[in-house]
């Protein structure tokens, strides 16, 4: 049969959301892929816990290894999480010849590249829209409808949890404990929390938006940030006093300076834009080379009321991009829980099925180093 068979690697809060998708839309998942998109297995670590009573009981189990080798087993769903484990699932998976979808963003920022080229030699793919801004379609508007674009800047809401926190903060007084708690019990938060305040998170995420839009490898520690863990009311309510609104953002700015001289374009990593002719022999004498450099940082940033990302609230992400043929446009929805994360995986299942996924990470790399250590190197 031209059935695709799934096994999801995890079954937490956005696995759950999409063994409830595929189970309770299969319909309307069939009629968008073109085909049937078969919930198979369920991987999970603790057998003993309730389950949603739509996902049958002999399909779930803990046996990760079974899974990656059932020869009948299409794709793998890797919702796990982490860097240790989900690593292994993930290139297993290619090393047997599974495609893989996954949510992680800490994985594809750490170890992008080799996943990606493990892909590569097993001529697989890695679609990965739910590791950046859950629901909100954003590696598709950069990797695909802005294809004809040189991305510019990017400015970013990419943490739910630290955005809830401001702005349950900010509009209902409540606590920075009590803004959290709430997080963690929405299904917002990482299982570790850490991660969300102190802006490792959105740090994972711009590493992914810099790898698609600039073809740079930023490692996620090269990426300077500040988390909203060191914000206090009193922060909140004098920002607000002068009309400001205190957002956590991720940030990508890019520059271009044009040298003169024969200083070797390779040496400083620069583009040379006289090399003559068929581009092998270097143009006798001085020549310009352009820099062109991309930094990359998280912060907590004072925002006007009135500006666009300052609008944005609760668990919502928001990703302004610049771009230099179409200008300015900007993505915004749910970037956190359960549902909004497993629209966006199940819509990775179903590029899949129609055999439109070919999601890759890296852009043209253009780009080189500059200032203080949140810039990164071409190859
Ligand atoms: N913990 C993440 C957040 C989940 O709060 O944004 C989505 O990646």
């Amino acid at each position: 049969s031209d059935t695709i068979n799934i096994a999801l690697i995890g079954c937490g809060t956005v696995g759950g959301g999409v063994a409830r998708v595929l189970l309770a839309h299969a319909d309307r998942v069939t009629q968008r892929a073109g085909r049937p998109l078969a919930l198979r297995r369920v991987v999970v670590r603790d057998l003993a816990k309730a389950r949603d009573p739509l996902i049958p009981r002999a399909i779930i189990s803990t046996d990760i290894d079974a899974a990656i080798h059932d020869p009948n087993i299409h794709i793998i769903v890797e919702l796990i999480g982490g860097t240790g484990l989900a690593k292994k699932v993930v290139l297993d998976s290619l090393a047997a010849g599974k495609h893989v979808v996954t949510a992680n963003k800490a994985l594809l920022a750490d170890a992008g590249a080799e996943v990606f080229e493990a892909a590569r030699r097993a001529d697989r793919t890695v679609c990965f829209e739910a590791a950046v801004a859950g629901g909100v379609p954003v590696i598709r508007a950069l990797a695909e409808s802005l294809a004809a674009n040189q991305v510019t800047a990017i400015q970013a809401i990419l943490n739910g949890t630290s955005n809830f926190i401001l702005t349950s903060m900010t509009e209902h007084n409540m606590s920075y404990a009590a803004a959290l708690a709430e997080a963690q019990r929405l299904g917002y938060a990482e299982a570790d929390p850490t991660l969300d305040v102190d802006g490792s998170d959105a740090a994972h995420k711009l590493a992914i938006l810099a790898q698609i839009s600039f073809g740079v490898a930023a490692k996620p520690h090269e990426i300077a940030r500040q988390g909203i863990d060191t914000i206090d009311a009193m922060d909140i309510r004098f920002a607000n006093e002068l009309g400001y609104t205190i957002k956590l953002l991720a940030e990508a700015w890019t520059s271009e300076e044009t040298r003169t001289g024969d200083r070797g374009a390779r040496n400083s990593g620069g583009i040379d834009t006289t090399l003559s002719g068929s581009g092998i022999h270097p143009a006798p004498g001085p020549r310009q080379t352009v820099e062109k450099a991309v930094a990359l940082h998280v912060a907590p940033v004072l925002l006007r009321h009135t500006d666009l990302l300052a609008q944005v609230r609760g668990a919502y992400n928001a990703v302004l991009v610049y771009g230099d043929v179409v200008g300015e446009t900007l993505y915004q929805g749910p970037g956190a829980g359960q549902m909004p994360t497993a629209s966006s995986v199940v819509a990775d299942l179903i590029d899949l099925g129609v055999g439109r996924a070919q999601r890759t990470f890296a852009a043209a790399k253009l780009w080189s180093r500059e200032g203080r250590g949140f810039t990164v190197e071409p190859p």
